[in-house]
């Protein structure tokens, strides 16, 4: 067998397309390793949605090839997939000539071609960044594909709502539902192999349009009604939602649906209109608030997400404290901030009032040890409680497990014994801000 050594960067839509990717090339007589070392067929699979994430390609890349330079290995395959592919093209084999293959992320089915066709032309390159006329989904071997206990699928991809600051609707293309069926076809081929939790994916998710057998339109609480009839799937949560397509459907869907997880990322990036109006959010910070306000009459004790950018152009120290309030009022479980970060082509990169590093850099210390302590006051009210936990994986000590509850809190545990099962009850001991230590019960 051939080796290859894949990684992903940024979102969880990526770790989808990665494993399909792994999956398609096993057809190809590649069996995925860790090691850059034994690779003949190295992808790294991308994210633009930061300079920082994009750079860090680049660095990686010099990377790979001082390992096969310097062990006088031959060279392997290297393949650049996902949204930095997308976003620059060319520009990727001129700036890394060692790179063979780059293909954006709606036509990763091709790679098996594509390496057949580079194989024995060691200067020639291929770059596929089509977005096909018969959609990616439709390619893809979901049959032979392992399942995990907790595991994804993504139901929509692209979007059409243009925030200021984004280059989504650029890298994934337009808004697309794939339908009910295949949706439901896949849960169910993921829950007869051991899956008992999918974490639908769509960067715009909770706009998911896609059509059942009789051709009509369904919306995302529609699509998980469907999804809960399947008798093996204990959970459901879906990432990541826009807070303009939080319809009342899917509100009372979180009080009506058992295996609805009381957990929801709704991402507000900013708590001043002003500075929401220039990212082309389309609602006010008095509309996020009724939306929450909704949610937790509802579901109290729901673990409520949200990315911040701090440092948007023309964000005042006012600004500022718009998102501090706001972040005080709602009381995060989790949380993501980032510092802006300028993005050729889109439209915030033409406003000129840019703050500075360390203007930015402040503010975001600032912001994150409020987000902090609540993610910290959040877990606490959980001590002492026994929670069901589904395992991940090992932890990073002998005898130590990680997994999730389902309010999607980390949670680390031990045993000495070991768990044939996948799911296991706990009594929570501890609580950090970032994760729940528990006791097997
Ligand atoms: N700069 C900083 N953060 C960004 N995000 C998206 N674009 C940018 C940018 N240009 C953040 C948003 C989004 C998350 C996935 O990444 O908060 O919700
Ligand atoms: Fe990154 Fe966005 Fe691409 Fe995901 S879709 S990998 S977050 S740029």
């Amino acid at each position: 067998m051939k080796k290859l050594f894949i990684k992903t960067y940024g979102c969880q839509m990526n770790f989808y397309d990665s494993d399909h990717m792994s999956n398609l090339l096993k057809d190809s007589g590649y069996t995925v390793s860790e090691e850059v070392k034994e690779a003949d067929l190295v992808i790294l699979n991308t994210c633009h949605i930061r300079d920082k994430a994009a750079e860090k390609v680049y660095s990686d890349l010099g990377r790979i090839k001082k390992v096969y330079e310097n062990n006088h290995l031959r060279k392997p395959i290297i393949a650049v997939t996902g949204c930095v592919a997308q976003a620059e093209g060319k520009e990727i084999t001129k700036r890394s000539p060692w790179v063979d293959l780059v293909v954006g992320p709606q036509a990763y089915t091709d790679l098996p071609k594509l390496i057949e066709k580079i194989k024995h032309k060691p200067d020639h390159k291929e770059i596929n960044l089509q977005f096909p006329e018969v959609p990616k989904f439709d390619l893809l071997n979901f049959e032979s594909k392992k399942s995990k206990v907790s595991d994804f699928i993504t139901i929509q991809e692209g979007c059409d709502k243009f925030c200021s600051f984004c280059v989504v609707p650029f890298t994934r293309g337009a808004e697309y539902s794939r339908s009910v069926q295949e949706i439901v076809n896949e849960a169910e081929s993921l829950c007869q192999k051991g899956c008992k939790e999918i974490i639908l994916l769509g960067q715009n998710v909770n706009a998911y349009h896609g059509i059942n057998k009789n051709n009509k339109q369904i919306n995302l609480a529609g699509l998980i009604k469907e999804l809960v009839k399947i008798k093996k799937l204990e959970r459901i949560t879906y990432t990541t939602s826009h807070p303009r397509d939080m319809n009342d459907d899917l509100i009372d869907l979180h009080e009506d649906s058992e295996k609805l997880n009381p957990y929801l990322h709704l991402p507000v990036q900013s708590g001043s209109d002003d500075i929401l109006k220039n990212m082309n959010r389309k609602y006010t910070s008095k509309q996020y608030l009724e939306i929450i306000d909704k949610l937790r009459k509802k579901v109290p004790n729901i673990a409520l997400s949200s990315d911040f950018i701090v440092g948007f152009p023309g964000e005042t120290e006012k600004d500022f404290q718009d998102t501090l309030n706001l972040v005080k009022e709602v009381k995060f479980a989790q949380s993501y901030s980032f510092k802006y970060s300028r993005r050729i082509g889109t439209k915030a990169n033409r406003i000129n009032c840019m703050l500075t590093e360390e203007e930015k850099n402040e503010r975001l210390q600032v912001l994150q040890m409020v987000l902090n302590k609540q993610k910290h006051d959040y877990n606490k009210t959980f001590l002492g409680k026994r929670i069901e936990v589904f395992i991940k994986g090992k932890g990073k000590k002998d005898n130590q497990y990680k997994g999730t509850t389902k309010w999607m809190q980390s949670t680390i545990f031990e045993s000495k014994k070991h768990l044939e099962t996948n799911k296991v009850n706990l009594k929570i001991k501890s609580a950090m801000d970032n994760c729940l230590l528990g006791d097997l019960i």
